[in-house]
């Protein structure tokens, strides 16, 4: 894959965290899903995630993307063509909020944006995910999809998150969790600062260099649902 010779500031890149993600699509959504299902996905950032766990899975339904960074979409649409995937994969490069394609999926995939600031004046401002981090990840669990697979972060509120979803008829139906180094993008002093400012408020958890990251599917409750989300609270805030 081809991202590491761009610039840190121009294209994502944390192939821990993508890796990550990508093992979280394949166990909570691709290998449960039947393939005549249809997934979008907000920020696919140069694409790997999604290509890896398509290349590791049998599923095989279509993944709409959404990229606003026109050189990560470059990259994302020259290894979707190299892998051979355009039947399944395809990224556009728009804001996921101005396309309808949302409201006839059966499922929402991503890893937003997360990093907490006072404003997107960071070193890459698509990765700004408003004053506590979760701002991105909520107004993606306002849209109504039936199941939201979101990567959560312990450092970005995330039982205001958790709540939120809640409240908006979700539960958490299943999540994994691993621990993560703070990395280039949440060790800028800015983020850092905020970071710190959130923990002191009871909103962020985190041991010096550690932090946890969670996929979590979630599900619009019905009434046998089982909803995890009291577990998931707890691991996420032990830190
Ligand atoms: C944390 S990165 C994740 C990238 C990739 N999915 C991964 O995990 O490696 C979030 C991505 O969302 C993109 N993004 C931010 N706002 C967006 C929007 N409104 N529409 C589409 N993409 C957006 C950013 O440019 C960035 O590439």
């Amino acid at each position: 894959m081809l991202t590491s010779s761009y610039p840190l500031k121009q294209v994502f890149h944390c192939p821990e965290e993508s890796d990550f993600y990508a093992h979280s699509l394949e166990s909570l959504v691709l290998n449960t899903s039947d393939s005549s299902r249809s997934i979008v996905e907000f920020g696919s950032g140069e694409g790997s995630p999604v290509i890896k766990a398509l290349l590791r899975t049998s599923y095989e339904g279509k993944i709409e993307g959404f990229e606003l960074n026109n050189v990560a979409w470059k990259i994302a649409k020259a290894q979707i063509n190299e892998f051979g995937l355009s039947e399944n994969y395809i990224v556009r490069n728009s804001s996921f909020f101005d396309s309808p394609a949302y409201k006839q999926a059966d499922c929402l995939i991503s890893n937003p944006p997360y990093l907490p600031a006072a404003d997107n004046n960071i070193y890459q401002p698509l990765l700004h995910g408003g004053t506590d981090g979760s701002g991105i990840a909520k107004q993606l669990l306002s849209l109504g999809c039936e199941k939201v697979l979101l990567m959560v972060s312990s450092y970005s509120h995330p039982v205001g998150l958790i709540n939120y979803a809640c409240d908006r008829g979700y539960a958490v139906a299943n999540f994994e969790i691993a621990p993560l180094t703070f990395g280039y993008y949440s060790s800028e002093p800015k983020v850092k600062n905020a970071i710190g400012l959130l923990r002191k408020q009871g909103m962020a958890f985190y041991s010096q260099s550690i932090y946890l990251l969670a996929g979590v599917l979630f599900k619009k409750q019905e009434k046998s649902q089982r909803d995890l989300s009291g577990e998931l609270m707890q691991l996420m805030t032990a830190l």
